[in-house]
């Protein structure tokens, strides 16, 4: 496996504010929980066995995991440090959550077909993977060859209502559900610090 040097990885509470900062950017702060929630609790309509890419605070991977419909769900994180935090604000975990190290770009390739009802998707991702097409050309079959039939794939909110072009041309069907959010005022990655978030679910029919 491609190694990837570890940056600074720290838990962050400033007052009342949570923020897990990787390499200095906020990768997850803890507003999202009912974002995080709501896609949770959509995912898990759809079956029993999930897959999530990125454990950050957790937050989705506790509710999915702890979801009553959820037999298994697996977590992918690249980072020992973000699992090692993890650990250390919840030491019992529940039972149907397993955590695995490893890069989703490479692991997606590993995934069995046809293994999971759903996969929620929270990498925080630089610029220039998210601008890769051909990477997404490359991946994005692999997810949709790894759900079964009737399962979703659910990415991390939106604050644009727009579909993402890495996703679209993969599924025919594709749900979108608008929230509203409020971010701190110290959230530097949302467009604005309060407004709509669109959750948007793609499902292999
Ligand atoms: C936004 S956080 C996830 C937040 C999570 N949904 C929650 O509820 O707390 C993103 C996480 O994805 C991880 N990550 C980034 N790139 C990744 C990759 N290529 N493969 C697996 N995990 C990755 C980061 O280390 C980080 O822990």
């Amino acid at each position: 496996m491609e190694k990837h040097p570890a940056p600074e990885i720290t838990l962050i509470e400033n007052n009342g504010e949570v923020t897990l900062s990787i390499g200095g950017e906020q990768a997850m702060q803890a507003w999202e929980r009912d974002l995080m929630w709501a896609s949770a609790d959509l995912l898990c309509q759809h079956g029993q066995d999930f897959y999530e890419v990125g454990l950050g605070l957790g937050l989705s991977a506790l509710r999915i995991a702890e979801n009553p419909a959820t037999r298994s769900h697996t977590v992918l994180e690249l980072f020992d440090e973000v699992e090692q935090l993890f650990h250390d604000e919840h030491p019992d975990p529940p039972a149907t959550l397993s955590i695995e190290r490893g890069d989703f770009f490479q692991r997606v390739f590993e995934l069995p077909d046809e293994s999971i009802d759903g996969m929620f998707f929270d990498p925080a991702l630089d610029m220039d993977v998210w601008k890769d097409e051909e990477l997404w050309r490359r991946t994005m079959p692999e997810v949709v060859r790894a759900l079964r039939p009737g399962g979703v794939f659910i990415p991390f909110f939106s604050t644009k209502p727009e579909l993402r072009w890495q996703y679209t041309p993969h599924f025919r069907v594709i749900r979108v559900e608008r929230h509203q959010y409020k971010a701190y005022d110290s959230t530097e990655y949302t467009y604005g610090t309060s407004g709509d978030a669109y959750i948007q679910c793609f499902y292999k029919e």
